[in-house]
């Protein structure tokens, strides 16, 4: 599976590090769930276009695949090394938080917005050609736009808390892809009566 990075690594403040691979999932499959689950959302986020129930990968096994295969470039590329206190590397466990499906029809758009406080944010693109608008993860200032013109086939991967957006859809057919979230499961060092001790009381 090719596995090509279209933003230059780096720290958090002076690039983005997005990751992008191409899969065979079943778009045709996809297309048909993400029609008959319906519209949930009637543009009440970001998003301003269809926009379905935000737990699609419960819904149907082929949304699942595509949450697991983001999870899989999300063990592959992590953003730093993390250890056990032995010292030991320790491999991080993801789960799909979330996940939905949106279709963009002309002229809509999603606003700038960020998925935090997810770990990283998906998208995969069912149904589009290379002029539909882009997935852009705009400028900080000192890195430029990144811009990902959708392929079909295509899983995005980045950091969850990163500012994205979609201009208008400039096309006369749809742009039509699954979109997600993966948190990471901690299952170890969780006491529940240390975790009480540390929050933070209302005031
Ligand atoms: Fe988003
Ligand atoms: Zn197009």
């Amino acid at each position: 599976m090719a596995n090509t990075v279209s933003s230059k690594r780096g720290t958090f403040t002076n690039s983005y590090t997005v990751t992008v691979e191409h899969s065979n999932f079943d778009n045709k499959a996809l297309e048909e769930i993400i029609r008959s689950v319906g519209d949930q959302d009637e543009q009440r986020t970001r998003a301003k276009c269809y926009r379905t129930r935000w737990d699609l990968h419960e819904v149907h096994p082929e949304v699942r695949k595509i949450g697991r295969a983001a999870m899989s470039m999300a063990r592959k590329n992590p953003l730093a090394g993390k250890t056990s206190p032995d010292g030991t590397p320790e491999e991080i466990e993801y789960g799909i938080r979330e996940c939905w499906g949106l279709i963009y029809s002309k002229g809509q758009e999603t606003r700038s917005h960020s998925h935090w406080p997810s770990t990283w944010a998906f998208v995969y693109n069912v149904k589009a050609c290379p002029r539909c608008s882009p997935l852009i993860l705009p400028s900080n200032g000192i890195h430029p736009n990144t811009d990902i013109s959708p392929v079909e086939g295509q899983l995005v991967l980045f950091p969850a808390w990163l500012n994205h957006e979609v201009p208008f859809q400039p096309c006369d057919h749809e742009r039509i892809i699954v979109a997600g979230n993966l948190d990471i499961v901690w299952r170890q060092n969780w006491d529940t009566r240390t975790i009480e001790t540390n929050l933070v009381e209302d005031i």
